[in-house]
């Protein structure tokens, strides 16, 4: 690739190893830890979920009519970046509509057979979940499409010039999809959801309450400026801001008597190394070596991805929506070019005509 030859800036020495670690406190992915704990700190009604005010009435909307009408809602697909809340507003569907909920995942799903098997074990008005429903399988994901449609499917039985197809009725079920990369999702699947959800990142006053309510739950007692201060640095997205919470009540723990006032907040953050915007080492990477090195773009994200040792996915999926949302970075038709306000979050001085100059 052409855009990689000029990587020879090397970023300072401060940044090395910036690569960003599973467990690093702003990496908005559940840790397998995290993933058991979640489960003490997902809402369990729409009432009770924070923030997402639109995706929040239009669902509400659509599983009122469906309760009236007596029928299972449409079919549901969830877009969003990690984090906000796909997971568990699905289980709040099923919540909602007094059913039972069944998981699988795309990747579970790597041969029609696999998600036959789901769908034959459908009790009527059940939800089915499937996460990361972009990874699925084709052939799974034709018979996904006849099952979404028309509540049947083909099962074939046995193999080669034997072989017979024996058609299954299907109970009415609703689909709930979530992705993180919606545009992955080819056409016929999107168009068979009735509604897709587009979970945004949340502000800094959902996340304080998102905060606030976490303490709560794991009896940690806050301060409220502790709380707004732990929100403005948790990039929009609940997962980081209970994860942060977790951090400064270790930090308030050790060091003083347990109670997180904003001076702990501040400390524990600095240790941590999330700053006042909620970036960390690897974001400050990405950004140091867009302008030290590439004097602020455009430059092709691998390039970016090369200069700071991750892999060109994570500064794509994770780092860069974030800094993008932030008015850090702006996606041109010829690359990446970091804004004025990039220049000024390293101290330096933005050119002139730079964006948001
Ligand atoms: N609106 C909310 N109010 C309170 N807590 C929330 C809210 N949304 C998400 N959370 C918390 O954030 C965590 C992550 O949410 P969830 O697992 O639903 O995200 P996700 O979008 O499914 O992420 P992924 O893409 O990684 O699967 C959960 O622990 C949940 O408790
Ligand atoms: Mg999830």
């Amino acid at each position: 690739m052409s855009d990689v030859e000029k990587t020879e800036f090397q970023l300072p020495p401060e940044y090395a190893g910036a690569g960003r670690a599973e467990d690093a406190p702003v990496n908005p992915q559940a840790t397998p830890q995290e993933q058991d704990g979640e489960s003490t700190l997902r809402p369990r009604s729409l009432v009770e979920f924070i923030g997402q005010p639109k995706v929040r009435g239009q669902l509400d909307l659509v599983l009122t009519g469906a309760k009236r009408r007596g029928v299972t809602p449409d079919h549901v697909l969830l877009s969003g970046p990690p984090g906000l809340g796909k997971t568990t507003m699905a289980m709040i569907i099923a919540q909602e509509m007094g059913a039972s909920l069944r998981m699988t995942s795309g990747p579970a799903l790597e041969r029609a057979g696999d998600l036959a098997a789901m769908l034959s074990n459908l009790m009527e008005g059940d939800v089915l979940f499937i996460d990361e429903i972009h990874r699925i399988a084709r052939p799974a994901e034709e018979m996904l499409y006849m099952a979404m449609e028309d509540f049947r499917i083909d099962v074939i039985v046995g193999k080669g010039p034997g072989a017979t197809s024996i058609p299954l009725e299907l109970p009415s079920f609703t689909l709930v999809g979530a992705t993180t990369r919606s545009g992955m999702l080819t056409g016929p699947l999107r168009d068979r959801f009735g509604f897709t959800a587009q979970m945004e990142f949340y502000d800094v006053e959902d996340l304080t309450r998102v905060v606030t309510r976490t303490a709560k739950i794991l009896g940690i007692s806050i301060e409220a400026d502790a709380a707004v201060e732990i929100a403005s640095r948790s990039r929009g997205t609940p997962r980081i801001a209970n994860r942060l919470l977790r951090r400064v009540r270790d930090y308030a723990e050790v060091e003083s008597d347990g109670v997180v006032d904003l001076a702990a907040a501040k400390e524990a953050l600095r240790i941590f190394d999330v700053d006042e915007m909620g970036l960390d080492r690897l974001d400050r990477a990405v950004l140091t070596a867009l302008i030290k090195g590439h004097g602020g773009g455009p430059v092709g994200v691998n390039t970016l991805a090369v200069a700071v040792g991750e892999e060109s996915a994570t500064v794509e999926e994770v780092c860069e929506p974030y800094l993008v949302r932030a008015g850090m970075i702006a996606r041109t038709g010829r690359g990446r070019v970091a804004t004025a306000a990039a220049w000024r979050h390293l101290g330096l001085t933005p050119p002139e005509g730079s964006i948001g100059y």
